[in-house]
């Protein structure tokens, strides 16, 4: 028998153990992923890091405790800045090669470590969010944190389906799909809305949810002319406005002296 020392307290442990047998005989977590009580050790996922003095330097080193075995006197620590460091390279090292492992990302939640937002296509920029809010007016969008990573997600019946947001989007996190008369917007290939679609009174194509005419009328209330052009798809639109341009020019043409 002999004795180890693990965050302060002496601990009698048998010699050949491995200082995670015995942290984990006195109710003392440490995380591990690769271990498994019926096989051999093999230092894969490097989660069961703990701080021991270096043999030969005397400074503080990560050691991991899953093939460490114990020796009379040793002292390890499970926790402070030695060990939180080669935690996180751990957990990151981890999920470069599992991003979707909930497990992983809960064990790291577990242990306090933070891993920053999951590599979900979305670089948190909150663009979507600022010109839905800012520009169009609707504030269909907010950042809201879900198991304390933050999340672009939709505010409930806001969305107008105007597909601002997409646009912006530098990276392609948010999508407007159209499949004839409806369209599907969607974040992180979550369809968060879909919303029948009005034809162009020109050319007759699918172009604009009902709820963003709806919008726009609601909005253009105390600009009459622009009504003249808002049943119609950009294209259409601009013919129009091109047209009536001219005509307005030929007339003051027409009636303007010396021309
Ligand atoms: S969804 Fe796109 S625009 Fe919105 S925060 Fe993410 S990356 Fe930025
Ligand atoms: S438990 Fe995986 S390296 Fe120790």
């Amino acid at each position: 028998m002999i004795n180890v020392v693990i965050d302060g307290t002496s601990y009698p442990a048998d010699e050949g153990q491995t200082a995670l047998q015995v942290a984990r005989q006195n109710g003392i977590n440490i995380p591990t992923l690769c271990y498994h009580p019926a096989l051999k050790p093999s230092g894969s996922c490097k989660l069961c890091a703990v701080e021991v003095s270096g043999r030969t330097s005397g400074r503080p080193i990560a050691m991991l405790s899953c093939i460490l075995k114990v020796t009379e006197g040793l002292e390890i620590k499970t926790t402070g800045p030695v060990v939180d460091a080669a935690r996180v390279r751990a957990f990151k090292n981890l999920l470069r090669m599992a991003p979707q492992s909930q497990r992983l990302r809960r064990m790291a939640d577990a242990y306090g470590v933070d891993l920053g937002p999951p590599p979900d296509g979305c670089v948190r920029c909150r663009l979507c969010v600022r010109v839905c809010k800012e520009i169009v007016g609707a504030g269909a969008l907010k950042m809201e944190k879900v198991d304390g990573v933050l999340f672009v997600v939709p505010e409930v019946d806001r969305c107008i389906g105007c597909g601002t947001c997409a646009n912006i989007c530098p990276t392609g996190a948010i999508r407007v799909e159209d499949q004839e008369n409806v369209r599907s917007v969607m974040i992180r290939d979550v369809v968060i809305g879909k919303h029948p679609l009005e034809r162009c009174e020109g050319c007759g194509r699918w172009f604009a949810t009902t709820r963003f005419m709806d919008f726009i009328e609601q909005r253009t209330a105390p600009h009459p002319h622009v009504k003249e052009t808002h049943k119609y798809c950009p294209t259409c639109a601009k013919l129009f406005s091109d047209r009536t341009r001219a005509v307005s020019e030929h007339s003051v043409k027409v009636i303007l002296p010396g021309h």
